[in-house]
């Protein structure tokens, strides 16, 4: 292939990726560190949110026609990637593109949130064949549910999303409790796959060039 016929594509192609809506994302978006875990390379804490422990909308605008997504809470002021042990939502496989919201997400029981408690919400997308991309909000537990006018407000779901349940972990990685599978064929079960031999989520080899051509630019 041609490659300024490549870089011609990429404008469109760049913004392959998803952002955080609510709660409100931390630092600054990269799309060059968007894959590195727990939060897609911003790894300052940043401004907390007030989160229902009960739950609250997860929304996300999400680039990428089909996707696992997960969403991991970390407790503490300061979490680093081991504290990602709890599960707020497990693996969904969603397709989009565009606005997504997950609904109502609560802490889960066994992180005995209280009033107060502080923690930071990773959402996980099987967006990168190399395996997830994460953005993450920094919160605080509260008792308080979220008024209905703000929950109408942050939870809006674009024309024809699909979900349905998934396995394994959204990056890709295997779990002792959930062994990975290809059955919905997405690019994060196969983390040694080749960016521009293989189909990135499905969206075929033409994608997949033009995801390789980036990870080429963002070297020069
Ligand atoms: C994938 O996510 C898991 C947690 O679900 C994490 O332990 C692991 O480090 C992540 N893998 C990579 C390559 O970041
Ligand atoms: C959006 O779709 C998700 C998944 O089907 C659902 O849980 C959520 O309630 C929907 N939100 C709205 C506002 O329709
Ligand atoms: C939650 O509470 C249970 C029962 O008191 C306790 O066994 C467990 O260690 C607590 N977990 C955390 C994360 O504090």
């Amino acid at each position: 292939m041609h490659i300024s016929a490549v870089l011609l594509s990429l404008p469109a192609l760049s913004f392959a990726h998803f952002h955080l809506l609510f709660p409100p994302v931390r630092g600054s978006f990269d799309a060059g560190s968007l894959d590195q875990y727990p939060c897609g390379g911003q790894n300052t804490v940043g401004d907390r949110t007030d989160f229902p422990i009960s739950g609250g909308p997860i929304q996300i605008d999400n680039e990428h026609t089909e996707s696992k997504i997960q969403v991991l809470l970390a407790l503490g002021e300061n979490p680093t990637g081991d504290d990602f042990v709890y599960v707020m939502l497990p693996t969904i496989y969603a397709q989009g593109p565009q606005e997504f919201c997950m609904g109502m997400v609560g802490a889960p029981a066994e992180a005995n949130v209280t009033e107060g408690t502080k923690g930071t919400i990773s959402v996980v997308t099987s967006g990168d064949s190399n395996g997830g991309l994460y953005q993450c909000a920094d919160v605080t537990f509260v008792n308080t549910p979220l008024p209905e006018a703000e929950y109408n407000d942050n939870c809006k779901n674009a024309t024809g999303i699909q979900v349905s349940s998934s396995n394994g972990n959204a990056n890709g990685s295997s779990s002792a409790t959930s062994p990975s599978s290809s059955s919905d064929g997405g690019a994060a079960a196969s983390p040694t796959s080749t960016p521009g031999a293989a189909s990135v989520n499905g969206l075929g080899p033409a994608l997949a060039v033009a995801v390789g051509a980036m990870g080429i630019a963002a070297l020069l």
